[in-house]
């Protein structure tokens, strides 16, 4: 269970730019939870990534992993706890590494950096079945390089690998907000896939009111650095959609 207990994030304290973030934010996220997250923009929903994974460290309050407080905890320690899926996709994967490199890299996550040691025979198998299941066309592109596929097919393979190495919490921060409708449902239904696969425990924002409703689990609203509604699952057939607009736009 991940809970985070009281975050305040201020941001140029003491000086006329000063804004509060994130304003003594409460949440606890169950295992296996398929939360999504959504809010307008400022609403401090990358905040709320960023605190999570450590490249923030919160002001006030603390985040505890199954009963750890990790609050002050390094972004690296705690990347073997959180993993990240990124808006860009030219962020979550290199370029310049070929697919099979990049699958390399990214089963090294918690472990250090750099290509070590390369990928064996068994290991390349395994991530090659792992892509035909999910029905993707790529395991005989491994060889070529990841510069060379387009946004869509970069930020499935950055889920796939993201997904690699077991974690507590997979974040997804508008990580189809970057691709057009077709690739962005695409990968959006590839998500289902993989979070439902591997039961992972996941938040996911997005600012489309369309995915927010129909994808994942229990609906949180942002606004002004705070949840302002936490809508069930079953509730959210039924949740007055004018309001919740008015919510995020408010
Ligand atoms: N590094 C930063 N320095 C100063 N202000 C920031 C920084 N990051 C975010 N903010 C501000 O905090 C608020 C929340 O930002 P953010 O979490 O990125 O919102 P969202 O992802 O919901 O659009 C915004 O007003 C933003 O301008
Ligand atoms: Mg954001």
């Amino acid at each position: 269970m991940i809970e985070l207990r009281n975050i305040t994030v201020r941001f140029n304290a003491g000086s006329p730019l000063a804004h509060t973030a994130l304003d003594s934010l409460s949440l606890k996220i169950k295992e296996g939870e398929f939360a999504v997250i959504i809010g307008g923009n400022g609403a401090g929903k990358s905040t709320l990534m960023n605190v999570l994974c450590g490249n923030i460290i919160p002001d006030e309050g603390q985040i505890i992993i199954d009963g750890v407080d990790v609050t002050k905890q390094s972004p690296s320690k705690r990347a073997e706890l959180i993993s990240r899926v990124f808006q860009d996709p030219m962020v979550g994967t290199c370029d310049d590494l070929t697919i099979e490199e990049n699958f390399s890299l990214f089963s090294r996550r918690g472990v250090g950096r750099g290509l070590k040691r390369a990928l064996n025979k068994d290991m390349l198998q395994h991530y090659k079945e792992i892509m035909d299941k999910l029905g993707l066309k790529l395991s005989s592109r491994m060889k070529e390089k990841m510069g060379l596929l387009s946004g869509g097919q970069r930020q499935v393979l950055s889920l796939i690998m993201s997904t690699l190495t077991p974690a507590k919490l997979l974040l997804l921060d508008e990580h189809t907000a970057a691709l057009d409708p077709k690739k962005a449902n695409f990968v959006l239904k590839f998500t289902n896939k993989i979070v439902k696969k591997n039961k992972l425990t996941t938040l996911m924002v997005t600012h489309n009111m369309k995915h927010a409703l129909e994808e994942g689990g229990r609906l949180l609203v942002m606004n002004h650095g705070k949840i302002i509604e936490d809508i069930a699952e079953e509730e959210k057939k039924t949740f007055d959609v004018q309001r919740l607009w008015e919510e995020v736009n408010s």
